[in-house]
Order: structure tokens, then C-alpha cells, then sequence
């Protein structure tokens, strides 16, 4: 039923998995004797979180925090607000940021400035998309799943009006979806 709304799946749920055990793998290797915490941005982290952590062979913390940049439309507005804070100090923290896109960057360059701000000994992100092409503050994350072009995607926790959160695969948006 929701993918009468999809244009193009551009990473398949296998694809997904894949990636999960890839950046699990390079993870576990770099932060050996290192206890990371691990940051999801909520909501669009959830799956890839989960995934993740699944191939994360390591001793670490997990913690949420809710952002918001994008405010119902189809790109993300100049304010960065937490609606959610950490329930644990990050200070002395290994820190590793998961988050389900970066795009313009904005809301990953003011998180890792926060994070640090408190105390952490680093703070590092892993992402499952980036779209490089929609930088407007020079960012790089240092895990990444894989680069996408410059469209509107949903799904894997990604979504439009807070829709499409629950596809387990992610997919181009027809158009005429948030034309109507
Ligand atoms: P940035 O601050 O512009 O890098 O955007 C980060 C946030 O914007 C992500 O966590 C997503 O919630 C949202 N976002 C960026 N691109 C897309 C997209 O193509 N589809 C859905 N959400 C997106």
C-alpha cells in the first residue's frame, strides 16, 4: 500500500544489512577499549540504530535525543531544536552519533559542537545516507553507508510529514505526494 508512493527504492532492506555489517565491523575495530556512546538522533535513527548496534561488538551505552530540523515540508529549516535531551552526561564520553541522513549538515554541526561544548573526549557521527550535494555547512561524517543524490527519500526511518517512517527499505518520494 505505501509503495503505490515510491518512485524508485534506491537502498534495498539487503542493501541496509549489508551496510549494518560493514560500519558495525569498522566501528568495532576503531573504538576497541574505548566504551562509546551511542547517540541516535530521534526519530529517523530507529531502524538504522537498531540494525547497527546489532553488529556492534563492544561494550557501549546507548542514548537518544530528539531533534528537529524539518518542519513538515521537504527541506530543513535554519533552526536546529532539541526536543528531547540526553538523560546522561557525554563528558569524558566517547561519542558516536547516529543519524539517518545528512544533508544541508546544519543539524549534525550543531550537535557535535553541543556534545564537545559538554565534555566529550570526541564525538564522531555514523550515518546511513549522505547527500553531500545538499551541504550548505561543510561537514563530513566519518562512517557512511552509502551517498545518495539530491532527492527527497523516505523509509528506514526517514519520512514526509512523519510518514513512511516504517518502510524497511529506502525510496525516492513521487512527487506528486507533497505537490498535492
Ligand atoms: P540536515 O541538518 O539538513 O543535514 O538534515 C538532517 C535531517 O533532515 C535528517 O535527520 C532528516 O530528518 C532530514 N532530512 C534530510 N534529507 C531528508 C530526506 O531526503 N528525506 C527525509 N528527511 C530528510
Amino acid at each position: 500500500m505505501l509503495e503505490k508512493d515510491i518512485e524508485k527504492i534506491l537502498v534495498s532492506e539487503k542493501q541496509i544489512e549489508e551496510i549494518c555489517v560493514r560500519l558495525g565491523k569498522q566501528i568495532t575495530e576503531d573504538y576497541q577499549g574505548k566504551d562509546p556512546l551511542i547517540i541516535g538522533l530521534l526519530k529517523g535513527c530507529m531502524p538504522f540504530m537498531a540494525q547497527l548496534i546489532k553488529n556492534i561488538d563492544l561494550y557501549c551505552e546507548i542514548e537518544l535525543m530528539g531533534v528537529s530540523s524539518y518542519h513538515g515540508g521537504i527541506s530543513s529549516s535554519s533552526d536546529v531544536k532539541i526536543t528531547k535531551d540526553l538523560d546522561a552526561s557525554v563528558s569524558h564520553r566517547h561519542v558516536l552519533i547516529a543519524e539517518d541522513i545528512v544533508d544541508t549538515g546544519k543539524t549534525l554541526d550543531v550537535i557535535t559542537k553541543l556534545l564537545l561544548h559538554r565534555g566529550a573526549a570526541s564525538v564522531e557521527v555514523v550515518t546511513l545516507l549522505d547527500k553531500p550535494e545538499g551541504r550548505i555547512v561543510p561537514f563530513t561524517p566519518k562512517y557512511v553507508g552509502t551517498v545518495i543524490p539530491k532527492a527527497f527519500v523516505v523509509g528506514y526511518g526517514l519520512d514526509y510529514d512523519e510518514r513512511y517512517r516504517n518502510l524497511p527499505y529506502v525510496g525516492i518520494l513521487k512527487a506528486e505526494v507533497y505537490k498535492k
